[in-house]
């Protein structure tokens, strides 16, 4: 065979293992990455992603398109290490001069850095679960304290001063309260004389209950919330159909009103508390329910208005005006419950893992407009509660669905969000 054409086929065949090695090494490169990719993600650490989207088994059509070159940008994400910034301002401290800073919290989050967090931005706690009927009085007589005296002591250790959430509420209550002595529903009893037996029965247990609680705490504590969420306009005479409210109709408000103030003495202050008191129609029912236990002495100090409000409503003008009325019974108002949902009412929407910019921007306007609004009527307000602290633990996020949410100012590593600096630093919105 002709040499000269022995060298050529060797020089092909060369060129042609050459450029297959190079595929190979070209291709398993881009798999490792992939595979990288994914291993970062599930370890939830430092993120690198590729700009492509994932290798998928889908049939790709051949197009013009040039294929990207491996080298293309790779975008890394730092996932940034949950933190306590200590550089940034107090939130309780930029407002001490308008009114106190509250959270809700779980006795699990008093120490670590969900308490340094706590301890750095407010100077007022409640309870999110550890105070409700169910938690404090579980059966009849057993009194459990553990987890409130644990809040109650992490807000003395640090200077903070404790709400009470809730004497009184239609859900976590033990049924054992509206069960007659045979262990019968009292709500399903048909004879005049036993329901009004019962009645009384239901009324000693509530007495029971507020007294022992306030007894207790009364040194500790100084806002409570007595009764909550009684108002539902879609309810006859516009009162939430509870069990409370049937067995005994208003009477169960006027007595753990009346043996809360027996019980604290004169100073402790004493609320009704209810969401969506923005409404108009929800706001007069409530507002025509403390007139009428006001002319009949009841002691009521003031409304909590919750504040569970979304990122479009209700305008902020409605939550004042509200204020502004019950203000005129000469009562208190708190906001006690706040947080902003990013979704509007009804939405079952969610943004998933990247929540889009504009969003949070419009949550950080909306929050500042919100409190100029609370500055400007600070004679009016008491304090502001937020119902959390932080993204990483909220109610929403399984409320109405579970999806994501960041209804507060601080995100899930705990760091300040826009909605943060509109609040302490509002001249820059
Ligand atoms: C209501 C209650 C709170 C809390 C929230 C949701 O607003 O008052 O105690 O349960 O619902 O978590």
């Amino acid at each position: 065979m002709n040499p000269k054409f022995n060298k050529k086929i060797l020089a092909i065949a060369g060129i042609v293992i050459i450029l297959t090695l190079t595929l190979i090494i070209i291709n398993s490169t881009r798999n490792d990455q992939a595979d990288n990719n994914k291993i970062a993600r599930n370890n939830g650490q430092q993120e690198a992603v590729n700009i492509e989207d994932e290798p998928t088994n889908a049939v790709i059509e051949p197009t013009n398109e040039p294929e990207p070159s491996i080298t293309s940008e790779v975008i890394v994400k730092e996932i940034v290490e949950l933190s306590v910034e200590e550089d940034i301002p107090s939130l309780y401290e930029v407002y001490s001069a308008y009114f106190p800073i509250g959270a809700a919290l779980e006795p699990f989050q008093t120490t670590g850095l969900k308490a340094d967090l706590l301890k750095k931005h407010v100077n007022w706690i409640v309870a999110e679960n550890a105070m409700k009927p169910v938690s404090l009085q579980p059966t009849e007589g057993n009194f459990n304290w553990t987890q409130a005296d644990q809040l109650i002591e992490f807000a003395k250790a640090n200077n903070m001063e404790v709400r009470f959430h809730t004497l009184v509420w239609h859900t976590q209550v033990g049924d054992w309260f509206f069960k007659d002595l045979e262990g019968k529903s009292m709500v399903d009893e048909t004879d005049t004389d036993k329901r009004e037996a019962n009645k009384q029965l239901l009324l000693e247990r509530l007495a029971t209950h507020v007294r022992t609680i306030v007894s207790r705490y009364k040194d500790d504590i100084k806002s409570w919330d007595v009764v909550n969420e009684v108002i539902e306009p879609a309810d006859p005479d516009g009162m939430r159909a509870s069990e409370w409210y049937k067995i005994t109709g208003t009477d169960y408000i006027e007595t753990a009103f009346r043996v809360a103030r027996e019980a604290g003495g004169p100073d402790i202050k004493l609320y009704i508390n209810d969401y969506g008191t923005d409404d108009v129609v929800k706001r007069d029912r409530l507002y025509e329910l403390v007139k009428e236990m006001i002319e009949k002495d009841v002691p009521i100090d003031g409304v909590g208005h919750q504040t569970h409000i979304n990122i479009e409503w209700p305008p902020v003008g409605s939550i004042i005006a509200s204020m502004e009325k019950f203000a005129g019974l000469g009562l208190d108002n708190l906001v006690t419950e706040l947080d902003m949902s990013l979704y509007v009412w009804n939405d079952r929407s969610d943004f998933g893992e990247e929540i889009p910019y504009q969003i949070v921007e419009k949550q950080a306007d909306r929050y500042a407009e919100l409190f100029e609004a609370f500055k400007e009527h600070k004679d009016i307000i008491g304090g502001v509660v937020f119902w959390g602290i932080a993204d990483d633990h909220t109610w929403l996020s399984t409320f109405p669905i579970t999806r994501t949410e960041a209804p507060f100012l601080f995100d899930k590593q705990l760091h300040a969000k826009p909605a943060f600096w509109a609040l302490v630093d509002p001249a820059t919105r």
